[in-house]
């Protein structure tokens, strides 16, 4: 018999709420979570009645309820909260981005865009070291929340490549829609960057675990990114920009579009596209070119659902999908949005690995090999895309 696992979610707003979501679609590993503490005692309270679960004034308290802690706070936290709840004998499991580089302590006037990339670069390296090593010490699991490696249509693709002896030559994806909902989207020193952190973290890791797969499948051992050339730009801060009113556009000292080109270990190459300016719900898709076959991973939207709506206020309760700016007219409603972004996935592989003590499918080192990329990346674009060593 398996013994309950016991988790506490640390933050209580949108990420919050689908891994709530998906703890509780875990089957054959038994799971509670116990509870939830966040910055305000208000929104833990409110997330705790609405949910049926304890609300805890601080991390300490949540951590002698628990096993797991989930960190779903803002990014300049995640180190922090990972680091005590670690040192207190948890589990971790962290939403992206991992973690980063969020300005010297206590300076007020830090910008991230004006800011040496090298130094960031540096600091978020330590910063992932010293996550992996309070994990080490604890002997306790690092699961790194990044959707998209259990999405799916990834996780079909890895089928297809692995068994089909495949080598992929050239990986290209996006993740895109029109601005985040939360205040500390936008702020370097609370989120670690703009739309490549944010944003195209995620077909990178989908694509740095694809080529991973490849090399373990067929050598044994992973194949790595080796170097990135980066361009980032601030569109909606042109002085030429015409604001029509539909995209997010209050981003302080971030970028709003990036490019990243990805060249790997044996050559081959990848491109990740991000930003902020993309209309019509979230553009989310990897393509994966490969020496025999071809797929392209679709995430959001799909078209499992064609639906005409002629009048917008019929649909006024129901949800269609993120981010979706209309509801009248032909739309495709996700049939169920959660699966398709690998939600409840990621937490039954993080839920058997702590139980089964492995390694998760998204773990510690493709979270670092993820933050080097990102932080090389930013180097890259302070160099107007010069090649960059991505730091082993
Ligand atoms: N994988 C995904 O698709 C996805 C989607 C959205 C957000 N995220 C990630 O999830 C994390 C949270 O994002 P969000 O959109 O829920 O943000 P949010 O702004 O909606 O909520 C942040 C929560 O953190 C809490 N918090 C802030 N400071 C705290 C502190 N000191 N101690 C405890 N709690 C604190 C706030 O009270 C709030 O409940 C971020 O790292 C974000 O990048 C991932």
């Amino acid at each position: 018999m398996l013994r309950t696992i016991r988790v506490g979610i640390v933050g209580a707003r949108f990420a919050a709420r689908f891994h709530l979501n998906g703890y509780r679609r875990v089957y054959g590993v038994p799971v509670e979570v116990v509870g939830v503490t966040s910055r305000s005692a208000e929104s833990r309270e409110a997330f705790a009645r609405e949910n049926g679960v304890n609300a805890y004034p601080t991390l300490e308290a949540l951590c002698d309820a628990v096993d797991v802690i989930d960190v779903c706070a803002p990014g300049y936290l995640h180190e922090t909260l990972a680091v005590a709840a670690l040192e207190r004998g948890k589990h971790v499991v962290i939403e992206k981005p991992f973690t980063g580089y969020y300005g010297p302590g206590g300076s007020e006037d830090f910008r991230g865009d004006t800011f040496p990339k090298e130094t960031m670069l540096r600091e978020a390296m330590a910063s992932c070291n010293r996550i992996l090593e309070a994990a080490r010490s604890a002997r306790k699991q690092v699961c790194y929340a990044e959707n998209w490696v259990y999405a799916p249509a990834v996780q079909k693709e890895r089928e297809i490549l692995t068994k089909s002896g495949g080598q992929i030559l050239w990986l290209i994806g996006d993740e895109s829609h029109s601005g985040s909902h939360s205040p500390y989207y936008g702020i370097w020193k609370f989120a670690g960057g703009g739309s490549l952190v944010g944003k195209g973290c995620h077909p990178l890791t989908a694509a740095l675990h694809l080529k991973r797969a490849e090399g373990e499948a067929r050598d044994g051992k992973p194949i790595r990114p080796a170097t990135v050339s980066a361009r980032t730009h601030e569109i909606t801060r042109l002085a030429t920009f015409r604001d029509a009113g539909f995209l997010r556009t209050d981003y302080g000292d971030v970028e709003d579009y990036v490019q990243a080109h990805i060249t790997f270990d044996d050559g081959t190459v990848a491109d990740i596209f991000s930003s902020e300016l993309v209309l019509g719900g979230v553009h989310n898709w990897l393509e994966v070119f490969a020496n025999n076959h071809r797929t392209r991973c679709n995430l959001n939207p799909i078209n499992a659902l064609e639906t005409y709506n002629p009048r917008e206020e019929q649909f006024k309760d129901v949800y269609v999908t993120e981010k979706i700016g209309t509801k009248q007219g032909w739309s495709n409603p996700a049939p169920d949005e959660d699966w398709q972004h690998g939600y409840p996935q990621e937490f039954q592989d993080f839920m058997e690995a702590i139980a089964r003590d492995r390694q998760p499918l998204a773990g510690g080192e493709l979270a670092r090999d993820t933050v080097a990329v990102l932080y090389a990346g930013y180097v890259s674009a302070e160099r107007r895309g010069a090649e960059v060593e991505v730091p082993r």
